[in-house]
């Protein structure tokens, strides 16, 4: 799905939440009407609500405060400035920085409006509708190989807590290895994708997918989730959003480069949402059945079984429905 120009001037337009008339909208980008239409129409394909009412014109049904590089890059230090890519309409975010072909620096950021090919863990996919998320992926390479990563998704989900709090959302909690909860629900999730050799540097490229102000209708979502809207009833500032995570992200990654996941284990402890509760752990296509008793060394998860304690480096705790 290509993202054209006369679609981004038409979003321009319609961000401020009141209506425009096709016809004027038509006259100032030098379209016809039916283009307009046409453009409005990929526009809801992308997920955003629009409405047309005859007479008035065209609508968002809430206006839409678009993505900026400079309103990001004022609120981080200079160095990260030119390490932020904010991109309109893509496939992935993780995708894009895989197929850059020139490997970026430790930190580089992409940011999307949308996606069209979201990833999601174990295969599904992560539904991206325009403007009411953050899509965001940073790249990162670790000098010690593998054995450096151990707990990295943990640490992720931390530095997302953090930057949340910053920006006054209280409550977030964490679901074993890096989903981020609030209020009994999914906010955020988090792939991370590695590649190297073994016995050499692992190049990640860590993704966040955090619900801002998600449509409330044409949603295919297969567990219990949440946004920042619904959840607060705050109105998120998403560019303020983008620096928090970049730069929370950064401080986590430079620390857990240099001293690994201990200075974490305890933060983990405080928000670690299932702590005590009886779980269903998904290991490919196994389930176990414990209850969760926190984190190893390592960042494992531990799991009461039988009275007995086991130790769980992959997999993810299910709350879907059976
Ligand atoms: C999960 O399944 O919980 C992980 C979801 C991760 C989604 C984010 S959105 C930005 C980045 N790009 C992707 O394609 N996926 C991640």
């Amino acid at each position: 799905m290509t993202f054209n120009f006369s679609r981004t001037l038409i979003l321009q337009r319609l961000a401020d939440g009141q209506f425009h008339s096709g016809e004027l909208l038509g006259q100032e980008l030098g379209l016809s009407r039916a283009a307009v239409s046409k453009h409005i129409k990929g526009l809801c394909d992308l997920g955003l609500d629009i409405f047309s009412v005859t007479g008035k014109g065209y609508r968002l049904a809430k206006p839409l405060t678009l993505l900026e590089h400079r309103k990001i890059a004022q609120l981080l230090p200079q160095v990260m400035q030119s390490q932020i890519n904010v991109q309109n309409v893509i496939d992935s975010t993780n995708q894009f920085i895989r197929d850059m072909k020139v490997t970026p620096s430790n930190g580089y950021v992409c940011l999307a409006e949308a996606q069209t090919a979201g990833r999601g863990r174990r295969g599904r996919t992560w539904v991206s509708p325009y403007g009411s998320s953050i899509y965001m992926s940073m790249f990162w390479s670790f000098a010690g190989g593998y054995q450096a990563i151990n707990g990295l998704s943990l640490v992720i989900g931390i530095a997302v807590v953090n930057a949340l709090q910053k920006l006054s959302v209280k409550g977030a909690m964490l679901k074993w290895p890096n989903d981020v909860y609030l209020q009994d629900k999914k906010l955020a999730g988090i792939l991370v994708e590695v590649e190297g050799q073994m016995g050499a540097a692992c190049d990640c490229i860590l993704g966040i997918g955090l619900n801002i102000d998600l449509p409330t209708k044409n949603l295919e979502i297969d567990q219990p989730w949440t946004d920042l809207a619904q959840a607060t009833g705050m109105t998120i500032d998403r560019n303020e959003l983008a620096a928090a995570l970049i730069d929370e992200l950064t401080k986590a990654l430079n620390t857990f480069e240099e001293h690994g996941l201990k200075p974490f284990i305890h933060t983990w402890a405080e928000l670690d949402y299932f702590y005590d509760k009886p779980v269903k752990l998904l290991i490919g296509n196994e389930s176990v059945f414990g209850t969760v008793k926190g984190i190893a060394d390592d960042g494992a998860l531990l799991l009461e079984k039988d009275g007995k304690l086991e130790t769980y480096h992959g997999g993810e705790i299910s709350v879907r429905p059976a």
